[in-house]
């Protein structure tokens, strides 16, 4: 695996994973440190942008972005994954966009921050040390002791506003300010795991919000809920005698799916705690992908196997006429992960084994699947108003990591019934994950803008660049008064 591969991964892991221990060097780490994962200079507030072209009249609400900002401390580095949760918010009012940034106020803040140290139980020497209870000794603020570096994504829970990995741990913010609150309480006695995806999905339908933990133990289970008003109830608790690695799920109008990969973990071996958590997890590829349909109203599971593969982001799902399409982004195994740790030696090939492919289910036992994109992409959005909904375009940033600052990296809108995508590019330039934002009124699919926070990596900028969804050409831009280091997920926050 090359550092492009590497840097991959740490962009797409949210949360629980480690420290990769024997990478290799590579002639182009420097460059990526310093034009790709740098430290941000300096917290924003209220930064009214400059702004080139013109900001839609309706466009009236804020973006808000998570992802790592800040990774040294004097000439020592972390790791990317292991980077202080950075928040962004993108205000829009008529004729101004205003900018904020600012950092998570977590247990590791202060350690970077205030300790000037790096001796803190990160992702990569003990990846979930709230759940399995290791102590610290060191005198952490008591407001600052059970707040994660929740550096991964954003959502909305009940009416608050949460920053999430992969420990199940949601900081609430406030989406205004990015003041860090604290802890989610969930309104309810639901037992909670020691694993969350970071990616819950919200029906537009409904209003529902899914999501599904692992509970680890003697017997192991996944636990899918979804929440209301924001008191979880279980739709399906399944057992599981080696949980997989999912980053994420799919949801439909009847179903939820767990894609079970076969990357899996025997429950035993993080009690040890030797590895880091993610290290502890092995392909076996002989157990297949398990599609496990779980009906949304009754909790019914239906399991269908299918050939081994890996992903982690699912584009979205639905169903139609009794069947169920799973649209993913694949990898045809998990050397992405596994080979972070060395054992193997790198591959150098990775980006050309992404394929997003879309995968049809016809209970009880039919499987089919396909092609819906040779290119490399990843961190897929679609409308959210299409989320588990028969839906055609999705929008995705491309895999490679520039090299010079003459590359460029191109964002782009797939029709997924033509399977033709179109683009946006500029030399030097690097798109962070696309947001689609509807147009009020719409009824095309695609009528509305695609926000995406560029890093101008060749002059060491950075601007939220406001494309047309229909032909994803430039409308505007902002300017931001720093550049900002690659970031990963976000949601768009609609006038109240
Ligand atoms: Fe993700």
């Amino acid at each position: 695996m090359n550092v492009k591969s590497i840097l991959l991964i740490l962009t797409l892991l949210c949360g629980c994973t480690s420290k990769p221990k024997t990478a290799q060097p590579s002639p182009n780490q420097d460059f990526y440190n310093s034009h790709l994962l740098f430290d941000l200079a300096e917290e924003t507030e209220h930064f009214d942008c400059p702004i080139e072209g013109k900001i839609p009249d309706w466009l009236s609400g804020t973006l808000l972005r998570n992802g790592p900002g800040k990774f040294t401390v004097g000439d020592k580095r972390v790791d990317w994954f292991d980077g202080l949760a950075l928040l962004h918010a993108f205000t829009f009012t008529p004729e101004h966009v205003f900018y904020s940034s600012r950092f998570l106020r977590s247990e590791q803040y202060y350690i970077m921050l205030e300790e000037k140290s790096l001796n803190f139980s990160g992702f990569a020497i003990d990846p979930c040390p709230k759940v399995f209870k290791n102590q610290t000794t060191r005198f952490i603020p008591q407001e600052m002791k059970d707040i994660n570096n929740a550096d991964v994504s954003i959502q909305k829970y009940g009416d608050q506003f949460v920053a999430l990995t992969e420990i199940p741990l949601p900081v609430i913010f406030d989406p205004e300010t990015l003041a860090t609150i604290g802890v989610f309480n969930y309104q309810d006695k639901l037992e909670q795991g020691q694993w969350e995806s970071p990616h819950a999905l919200v029906d537009p339908a409904t209003g529902e919000t899914f999501n599904y933990f692992i509970r680890f133990g003697r017997n192991s289970h996944y636990v899918i809920w979804k929440m209301t008003d924001p008191t979880r109830k279980v739709v399906a608790e399944i057992p599981v005698d080696q949980p997989a690695y999912m980053h994420s799920f799919a949801l439909t109008e009847r179903y939820v799916v767990l894609v079970e990969f076969p990357f899996v973990v025997n429950p035993r071996d993080l009690l040890h705690r030797k590895k880091p958590f993610i290290m502890n997890y092995k392909w076996k590829p002989e157990r297949g992908t398990n599609f496990i349909v779980v009906e949304r109203a009754t909790g019914k599971v239906t399991k269908i196997k299918g050939k081994p593969f890996f992903a982690f982001h699912h584009i979205n799902a639905f169903d139609k006429e009794g069947k169920i399409y799973l649209d993913i982004v694949t990898y045809p195994d998990a050397h992405i992960i596994s080979e972070v740790d060395g054992d193997e030696g790198w591959k150098s090939d990775l980006a050309d084994t992404i394929t997003l492919k879309r995968f049809t289910l016809s209970l009880p036992d039919g499987l089919s699947e396909e092609e819906l994109f040779v290119q490399s992409a990843e961190l897929p959005r679609v409308s959210p108003q299409k989320v588990a909904h028969e839906y055609r375009f999705c929008y995705l940033v491309d895999y490679d990591f520039p090299n010079t600052v003459t590359d460029k990296r191109p964002l782009y809108k797939l029709d997924t019934t033509t399977k033709t995508a179109i683009t946006w590019s500029e030399q030097g330039c690097i798109p962070g994950e696309p947001i689609f934002v509807e147009r009020p009124g719409a009824v095309a699919e695609d009528d509305g803008v695609v926000l995406s926070l560029v890093l101008d990596f060749a002059n060491h900028k950075s601007h939220l660049l406001i494309l047309d969804a229909k032909d994803m050409k430039e409308i505007a831009r902002a300017a931001v008064p720093q550049a900002v280091p690659l970031g990963l997920h976000g949601l768009w926050k609609g006038k109240q």
